[in-house]
């Protein structure tokens, strides 16, 4: 049932653990009496955390549960994200602290003060206002991870609109999709960003994302506006009328603005994440809920201490991670914190640990699939750098593999820094397991137990609780203010995704198991979810992008376990009989896939290997085995083929392959 994303032996052998040091304990944010409050009274914990943030008007009613499974928390309260995260922090004298120390790839550095960052979104809420755009509009963010990313995010929460963003690396067929699915009605982009030294387009992926297509015979009707910001200085094509530049619309604006008050279950923004049925969820998150989820857990679980701390989360903004660990959490607590627009090899495999070096960063957050490509290159190259200023590691995006884990805690930590291996998705907004650091005994490789306020299990095929020591699947069992309010405009499909599975409760898609002593381990998905270093994927979508290509008849993906991004895609494909520009060749059939599944979805599902076929494995009833496909692209044994409808396709697939048909 559970597919093993690093192997069972492992709970039964891990007798490793590592105790909170004393001189950390003394200081940390977090004390087991966090645990005790939150037990005694759930509801009256999160009441407290939510009055740590600026409420216009304060809130009376903390849970309302009536119409489950959409929760409002917090409800008859007013509040603004951005004054939260900005304004908040000049109107109470910390206006010279750095926000941002941000560094751009090719070497170019900006320091940005909480003032500077109030400057900036007063300026670019006039600018949206003045594009028409207000409470409750939709704007589709498609930038490089540079300031004006941050900036545009604030500033549409802080004129009530409802920000999208879509992350720079997906193509502009994956753009079109959300900026119709929200019905966005502005998009903000760049001419371009910087990659591995070169200039990344972006603009021109917008204008084919809003002009007419094969998939689309209408250019997009919702759209008025495009706002650029010009980054690299590439030429781009021009719409007058449309497109306007930041530099026009936004710089010479007067940074006075007041934000727009909003109810607690305002939308704050959408954020699409790959859905089992190929096209894209748009989950929703509200305000008041969220902001509480993100900024509580950034405090606890990173220990921060906003004068001291330098804080640096190196995922893009783009994804869920950026949203509620670079923008929301970090800076409604007042954190000083590194933006990097870069890659980590990028000019040379020492930067990230030049930047810890530079700007003395105190506390980093990254994903395992990162950890391993350093472990790749070898430990000589952090060792060249001073990385003593690290205090506190934390990993998130798939499970960490204790190597992983072992390697982070001595060869970047010093084997002095606690590591909080977090779990969470898109859809819980804010971190649900994960140790605090000061308080919890750690295990290489157990995110360990849920966070105060949230309350999590494992359960068997009929929602039943397992024992210690058994696994299952995970679930979330009470309502938490973070959590995603539904699919955007799709109430059934919320219901049925998340909450048919087992009656009451929360379905996360994950396989978990409790060791003996309660603490969790992470078993990756039980669905077609893929991971790949982190980010997600499915199956069926990238199914569906094969087979839109004029050679495929008929395509199998499955997620293949890979030592440096955790898992990688794999695709089986039968070609047609009857199309005649086919090559003979199988790389070159895999190549002119790849690059159309790039096109058609983006860089990120590329798919590692493609293997032609003449058959896939099917049940009687059709479904494709998976399963199978799996052993043959891990290179295993394959698995029981009795519920196969024709046990000898898999000896086929087998033959056709190491007769070299594969890629
Ligand atoms: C899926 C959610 C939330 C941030 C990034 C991913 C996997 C995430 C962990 C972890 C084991 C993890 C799960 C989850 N995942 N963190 N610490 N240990 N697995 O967000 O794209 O919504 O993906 O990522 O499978 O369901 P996402």
């Amino acid at each position: 049932m559970v597919d093993a994303a690093h192997t069972l032996e492992n709970l039964h052998t891990e007798t490793r653990s590592f105790r909170p040091q004393a001189s950390f304990a003394a200081h940390a944010n977090a004390t087991a009496y966090e645990y005790k409050k939150a037990g005694v009274d759930r509801l009256e914990y999160w009441r407290e955390a939510a009055l740590r943030l600026a409420w216009h008007e304060t809130f009376t009613e903390i849970l309302d549960w009536s119409d489950a499974p959409v929760a409002r928390w917090f409800h008859d309260g007013t509040l603004n994200a951005c004054d939260n995260a900005v304004d908040r922090h000049v109107r109470e004298g910390r206006g010279d602290r750095v926000a941002f120390h941000f560094v751009g790839e090719p070497g170019d550095t900006q320091t940005l003060t909480y003032s500077d960052m109030h400057e900036r979104v007063q300026k670019a809420a006039r600018g949206l206002e003045s594009l028409g755009v207000g409470k409750g509009d939709r704007v589709a963010i498609y930038l490089p991870q540079i300031p004006e990313a941050v900036v545009a995010m604030l500033a549409c929460a802080r004129v009530g609109a409802i920000h999208s963003v879509v992350f720079g690396g997906f193509s502009a067929e994956s753009l079109r999709q959300r900026i119709d699915d929200a019905e966005a009605k502005l998009v903000i982009t760049a001419d371009g960003g910087n990659r591995r030294g070169e200039h990344l387009a972006l603009k021109p992926l917008v204008d084919e994302a809003l002009a007419a297509s094969e998939h689309h015979p209408e250019p997009c009707a919702s759209v008025d506006h495009v706002l650029v910001v010009r980054r690299t200085g590439q030429k781009t094509e021009w719409f007058s009328g449309r497109d306007v530049w930041w530099h026009d619309a936004v710089d010479p604006q007067p940074a006075e603005h007041e934000p727009v008050w909003v109810e607690a279950e305002h939308p704050l923004f959408i954020l699409y994440t790959s859905g089992t049925t190929g096209t894209p969820k748009g989950l929703f998150h509200t305000t008041g809920g969220y902001l509480t989820g993100a900024a509580h857990t950034h405090r606890l679980v990173f220990d921060l201490k906003p004068e001291t701390d330098v804080y640096w989360c190196t995922a893009d903004v783009g994804w869920i991670t950026g949203h509620s660990y670079i923008v929301y959490g970090p800076m409604i607590n007042g954190a000083t914190q590194v933006l990097y627009e870069g890659t980590p090899n990028t000019p040379h495999e020492g930067r990230w640990w030049e930047i810890v070096q530079e700007y003395g960063v105190t506390i980093l957050y990254t994903a395992p699939t990162a950890i391993r490509t350093f472990m790749k290159w070898g430990e000589a190259t952090p060792a060249r750098y001073d990385l003593r200023s690290l205090r506190l590691l934390g990993s998130v995006g798939e499970p960490i593999n204790p190597e992983a884990w072992m390697w982070y805690r001595r060869v970047i930590g010093g084997n002095k820094c606690p590591i909080v291996d977090t779990w969470w998705q898109t859809e819980t907004g804010a971190i649900m397991i994960s140790p605090l650091p000061g308080v919890t005994a750690t295990k290489p490789g157990s995110a360990m137990t849920a966070v105060p306020g949230v309350e999590v299990d494992v359960v068997d095929d009929a929602g039943r609780p397992v024992a210690n020591g058994e696994g299952g699947y995970l679930v979330i069992t009470e309502p938490w203010p973070s959590m995603l309010r539904g699919i955007w405009g799709n109430r059934l499909r919320y219901v049925s995704t998340y909450w048919n599975h087992f009656d009451g409760l929360y379905f996360a898609g994950d396989g978990a198991k409790k060791d003996v002593d309660g603490d969790l381990w992470l078993l990756g998905r039980v669905d077609d979810v893929m991971n790949v270093s982190g980010h997600r994927l499915t199956t069926t979508e990238i199914e569906h992008a094969l087979v839109s290509h004029p050679w495929v008849a008929e395509a199998a993906v499955v997620g293949a376990k890979d030592e440096v991004t955790g898992q990688a895609v794999v695709a089986f494909v039968i070609v047609r009989g009857d199309a005649h520009d086919i090559p003979d060749a199988g790389e070159e059939i895999a190549a002119t896939l790849r690059k159309h599944v790039r096109k058609q979805i983006g860089a990120l599902a590329k798919p590692r290997t493609i293997l032609v076929v003449s058959e896939l494995p099917k049940t009687r009833s059709g479904k494709i085995m998976r399963r199978l496909l799996r052993d043959v692209a891990e290179n295993r044994e394959v698995g029981d083929v009795t519920t196969l409808a024709d046990s000898s396709v898999m000896t086929a697939i087998r033959v056709g392959l190491e007769a070299g048909t594969g890629d």
